[in-house]
Parts: structure tokens; sequence; C-alpha cells
């Protein structure tokens, strides 16, 4: 094994994928998976299998659909839920499981109620257990960020003689400093006893901004796996994110870190995870913002034209950001479509493409110039047509010193219904309109318009967060018309409404 190997284990698709509005179907998630694939990561974790039958049947697909990488299923430490995990994992061809309990004395009180010797007697048997179905066991000490550090070496230690093969550290709470963490990281390697037969993993939360720094103290101190995600997507304020990590050591010249990542497939992935996920990237993110490569000062601007690396330390092609052929117009032909939307990692079949070409067209003689994330929202809008309620036409009427009037005409399930209301602005008149049709009581909790890029013709993405029915319901709509795009986010949440109308 190369020591300076870094392992990454990606958990988008499941620690990821547990923020509320970001959850995922089966197919969604087999496109990331593929795509993870091919990004380079070693491990996919790919649900937890007991958790419920939509994340057993996951880790089933996403089994069958990827080839090289480990596919890993959490589990707790309990035998019922490793058994699930073995079923789920039955067509992977490198499995993993990783089951583990909380070891600080936090959660062994109050969330077992028990005692340090039982917790570790239980999590021993776990590995023990997993270890009869799988040959590769990785161990998470739950909140070993808050853990004592002899307490949990002797957990590590334990464990190890189980026969786990991967010890995972997380920092469950964000709370950690990054020396604390190294030096935790560092403690574990200098005492526990067989540590040489385990890889010790990071897993970072970003509580207080700091799981970057923590997984880079972690590796720096002997950790040789880390557990990321993809725009660092996550619990609360999320997990580590992947690429940040894989473009730290691809850039850091001076660290000896090796990954398998293909840093050029990191924008792609980070464009498909955020339209999946309906989860917009902030503008200043590291490596994947819309800002990250944005020189606005001129002091700035002039250096970089004179020497990009004057103020640049990543070449945006190390990230597969190619600004020269990311413009379709309506002169475009079919080729140059299917091409960009497979650097994209959408694949479409002949037929599908054809009528797809018709949409980009109509498109492009609207708004000219068709960027990436105009074809991301313009194939998302294909999934569309299969929905429940669809929007016919929306008229409205607004401006300075009027009234604003709506007319809406809903498809639903094949039948055609007509409305009109009035409000004080042009989309409360066309969700008046709209909830005159669908009479459900909903309330709109969030709703953000946000444009892609810039310029009056740009389409606005809308994010919408609906109460129906003592249940939240997270909506998306995109177009040139912020308010047929409101409209579209409202009728999203309609769609994922349990009971049909
Ligand atoms: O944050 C955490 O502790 C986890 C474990 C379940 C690995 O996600
Ligand atoms: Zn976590």
């Amino acid at each position: 094994m190369d020591s300076n190997r870094v392992y990454i284990f990606d958990t988008t698709l499941r620690d990821g994928e547990q923020v509320p509005g970001c959850q995922l179907n089966t197919v969604e998630k087999i496109q990331v998976a593929k795509l993870l694939e091919e990004l380079g990561v070693d491990v996919i974790e790919a649900g937890f299998p007991v958790s419920s039958p939509g994340d057993f049947n996951s880790v089933i697909e996403i089994s069958q659909a990827v080839t090289w990488p480990t596919i890993c299923a959490l589990t707790r430490a309990v035998n019922k839920d490793i058994d699930v995990a073995v079923e789920a994992l039955k067509y992977a061809r490198h499995k993993r499981i990783h089951t583990g309990i909380g070891t600080s004395d936090l959660h062994i009180k109050y969330k077992f109620n028990s005692n340090r010797e039982e917790i570790l007697e239980r999590a021993v048997a776990a590995v023990k257990y997993a270890r009869r179905f799988v040959d590769e066991v990785e161990f998470y000490a739950e909140d070993a960020g808050r853990t004592d550090n002899e307490y949990l070496a002797r957990v590590v230690e334990a464990v190890i003689k189980a026969g786990a093969s991967v010890v995972n550290i997380p920092d469950t709470t964000g709370y950690c400093l990054p020396d604390e963490y190294g030096a935790k990281i560092k403690y574990l390697i200098e005492h526990v006893d067989g540590i040489d037969k385990a890889i010790i993993s990071t897993h970072c939360h970003n509580d207080l901004g700091m799981a970057t720094a923590n997984t880079m103290a972690g590796i720096l101190n002997g950790a040789r796996q880390c557990e990321v995600t993809i725009n660092g997507v996550g619990e609360r304020a999320g997990n580590t994110a992947l690429e940040e990590i894989a473009m730290i050591i691809r850039s850091h010249k001076d660290l000896p870190y090796v990954t398998n990542i293909n840093t050029a497939k990191i924008s792609s992935a980070s464009r498909m995870v955020s339209s999946l996920m309906n989860m917009p990237v902030q503008a200043n993110k590291a490596i994947v913002g819309r800002n990250a490569f944005a020189h606005s000062s001129g002091i700035h601007q002039d250096g970089v034209l004179k020497e990009a690396s004057t103020y640049e330390i990543i070449d945006p092609k190390d990230i597969g950001l190619d600004d020269s052929s990311i413009i379709l117009t309506a002169r475009s032909g079919h080729a140059a479509l299917k091409y960009r939307l497979e650097t994209l990692g959408i694949k479409m079949p002949q037929d599908k493409l054809d009528a797809f070409y018709k949409k980009f067209l109509d498109f492009a003689d609207k708004k000219k110039q068709v960027n990436d994330d105009d074809l991301r929202v313009l194939a998302g809008a294909e999934k569309a047509e299969a929905d429940h309620v669809k929007l016919d036409y929306l008229q409205v009427t607004s401006g300075k010193g009027i009234k604003s009037v709506a007319s809406i005409g809903l498809d639903i399930a094949g039948e055609k219904f007509e409305s009109a209301a009035h409000g004080n602005g042009p989309v409360d008149a066309a969700i008046k309109a709209l909830k005159n049709i669908i009479k459900r009581t909903m309330v709109i909790k969030e709703f953000t318009i946000q444009n892609i890029t810039k310029g009056s013709d740009d389409v606005g993405k809308v994010h919408m967060q609906v109460e129906h029915d003592g249940h939240m319901y997270y909506g998306f709509g995109a177009n040139t018309d912020i308010v047929t795009a409101s409209v579209e986010a409202f009728i999203d949440c309609i769609n994922k409404f349990q009971h049909k109308y």
C-alpha cells in the first residue's frame, strides 16, 4: 500500500442526502453514483439500508450500477441493521459495512444510558458480527471529536482486533479545532497497538467552518481516508467538501499525498449534485462557486492577464471549467448540443435528443446564448412532462399603479382547469389563481429567486418550501420568466404530495 495515498470515501448519497429537501430518488442516486465512479472516488457510501425501503433499494441498485468503487452501507451497532446491510450489498463487487456507536460520555450517558465498558463490548460485538459476512468492516466512533482520547484509543484497539480494517474518527458536531483533531489522530497512531493493520478515516462536519481544516489536520497526522461530500452537502452546515480536499492535495506540491480523483470532473459533479438536490452552491464557495475564478478588481485582472499564476493558484481547466466552449446558440447543431450535454454528464438516446433539440432551439431563440446551467435546467424540465399537475399557461398583468392579475391553466392528469385572481404582486396573483384550482392549505415558508449568471435575459431559479398537512415540501422551478419559475416551483411541491388531485 502506498503510504501517501489518501482514499476518498464519498458520503454524498448518505450523510449528504440526509438533508431535508435534498432527497434523491433511486434513478438520481444512480446518476450521482456513476459520476462519482468517473470522478475516481474509492468508496461510495450508498445509504443506510435499515432506515427505509428506499435506502435499501438504492444500495442494491447502486451496487449493480457501478463497477470498481467499494460500496459501503451504514449500520448502527445492531445485528438487525447489519443483516439488512448484508442483504442490500449482495450485488456489490467490493463491499464494506460501516458500523459504529457513540463513544463520547455525552452519547454514552444520554443516548444509550450505558457505560464505557458496555459500549466497548457492543462495538466489538458489532464488528465481529459484520465480519462474519464481509471482509471489509469500517467502524465509526460517533462523536469521537468529543471522546476522551484514552478511551477512544481502547475502543479503536479493540475494534481492530475484532476485525475492522478502517476506523472512522468522526467530529460529528464539527466542534474540534484543527490542532485538537490532528492531535487526536496522532494520539491514536502512537497509542493503539495494531494501528498498522487499519486505516484511520476522518469524517468532519462544518458547524464552525472547520471541516476542511480538520480533515487536512487528520491527514497530516496520519489519517489515510477522508469522508467527504460533493459541494460539502450534509447535515446542518454540511460535511468536508470533496473538491476542497482533492484540490488542496493537488495544488500543494509540497505535500506528498495523492488521491485517485480525476479533478477535471469536479465542476460537472458539483453542478449535477447541486441541480439534483435543489441545493444552490454559494457564489464564493471554494473551488466550485461561480465566483471562485472571477477576478473583478482591476489590479487582479491586470495581473491574471499578464500571468495567471499571479492571482490564480488553480487553473480552472484542472476542475473541468472550459469557458471557451460553454456557449451554444440557436445556430448550434445536434452534434454540438449532444457533445455539450455529454460533457455535463447528461446522456440522451437519439429520439429524446431530437425532441430536446427542438426545445433547445425555442429556448435559444429567447435567450440567444445558452450556457451549461441553462442546459441543465432544460434537461431537468423533461422530467416535468411525467408530472401529475402541469402548468398549461400563465398570463400575468402587473406594473406600477395597477393591480396584478393572473390567469392560469393547469393540466391535472389530462384534465384541464382554468382560473384567475388578483394579488399584491404578480407572484401573489399567480399563486392565488393556482390555489383556486388546487384547493388545499399550502403555506409558503421559504421562497428564494436566484439568477444563474448575469443579465436581464437570464434564467431565474426558484427554490420554494411549502408546508402542507404538517409536512414540508421543497420545490424547484427555472424559467426566463421568474413568475412562471415561481409557479413551477409551487407546482413541483404539489407533485410531491402523497395524495393525488
Ligand atoms: O457524523 C457522524 O458521526 C456520522 C457517522 C454516522 C459516521 O455521520
Ligand atoms: Zn456525519
